[in-house]
């Protein structure tokens, strides 16, 4: 602990002579991290709250943003959060890992201060000690382009953030508990959406209009495919690059990271299964949300489509296809 505040000292220092850019809007945000009981796959459990929220609240920001967050730890034991993607330029002791960032211990709170420089596209936080992320705590983030700044596809009529991933019945002390005594993950339970088990979480789309989906994934042990049901996606962001806009019925995501794409609503009215399941496992695991459109009176419908399983060439051919926008923005 001594060491670490030595180092959170000399952090200080160092963010007196660096600072953070002064001209650049500031957004503050006051965030109180409680337990709280959930029941994302239908039975009661733990979980980690920020603000009362699970998922946690969504970050708003536009490019080069300053962000105060003072994050208060009611919890029993130490949090930290890491913010997935944000790149920290000369402030790496922002970043919320152990071992560059003290704990925030029990009953205290931490004000993290950041930029996400020069940066655009979707993200996610999620505390990073403890096993924590196995209980919440997990929130989107997205860095919106400044409004001088083109985007190399027309606005879209809605912005969805889908925070999905395997989850755990077990709770984060059971789950250390395992890794601690040398094992590895345990199959998870089921599959979340935004913190919701199979139909729990509906985004309404109006016909003819574009949306776009942002879908993380922050699961701890499996990757996962993502469609919807008789819609097509236009991939058009991963990890905060524009990419070459190529079109695609099903998307593996693999842990950790984010996609955005862009759905048109063209089809007949009605609802969609809107599908997650697991990949590289021996037992797929599934589970859906709803599209349904503003005019629709009928319930989802038919099959829910299925998806690559195990197929390893099925990715390797989705990470050759997307290829990043060759036109560079100045930001
Ligand atoms: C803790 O919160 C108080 C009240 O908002 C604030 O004044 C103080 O700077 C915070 N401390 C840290 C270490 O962030």
């Amino acid at each position: 602990m001594r060491g670490c505040r030595a180092f959170s000292f000399l952090v200080f220092c160092l963010f007196l002579f660096h600072g953070v850019n002064g001209e650049n809007p500031y957004r503050f945000l006051t965030w109180k991290v409680t337990y709280g009981d959930i029941y994302p796959l239908g039975v009661k459990q733990q979980g980690i709250l920020i603000n009362g929220q699970f998922p946690g609240p969504q970050i708003d920001v536009i490019t080069n943003d300053n962000l105060i967050i003072n994050v208060f730890n009611y919890l029993r034991e130490p949090f930290l959060i890491s913010w997935n993607g944000i790149q920290q330029r000369r402030n790496s002791w922002q970043d919320g890992v152990y071992g560059t960032n003290c704990p925030i211990p029990p009953g205290k709170n931490f004000t993290y201060i950041l930029q996400v420089k020069d940066q655009i596209g979707s993200f996610f936080y999620f505390p990073s000690l403890g096993m924590h992320k196995a209980a919440g705590g997990f929130g989107g983030i997205r860095v919106w382009s400044r409004p001088q700044i083109p985007v190399p596809f027309p606005p879209p009529s809605g912005d969805f953030t889908v925070l999905a991933g395997d989850w755990y019945k077990r709770d984060h002390y059971q789950l250390r508990r395992i890794l601690d005594a040398g094992h590895d993950l345990p199959f998870p339970d089921g599959l979340l959406i935004n913190g919701r088990g199979w139909n729990g979480y509906r985004f309404t789309v109006d016909p003819g209009k574009t949306y776009r989906f942002r879908i993380s994934n922050v699961g701890l042990a499996t990757s996962i495919n993502f469609r919807i049901q008789g819609h097509k996606m236009k991939l058009v962001e991963v990890e905060g690059s524009h990419t070459l806009q190529n079109t695609y019925s099903a998307l593996d995501i693999h842990l950790g990271q984010s996609y955005s794409v862009l759905v048109t609503a063209d089809q007949p009215a009605q609802d969609y299964y809107i599908v997650v399941s697991t990949r590289f496992t021996a037992r797929v695991l599934t589970t859906t949300a709803v599209l349904h459109y503003s005019n629709s009176y009928k319930g989802v419908w038919g099959p829910i489509p299925g998806g690559p399983t195990t197929q390893i060439d099925w990715s390797l051919n989705q990470a050759r296809s997307i290829r990043y926008n060759a036109i560079t923005f100045s930001l």
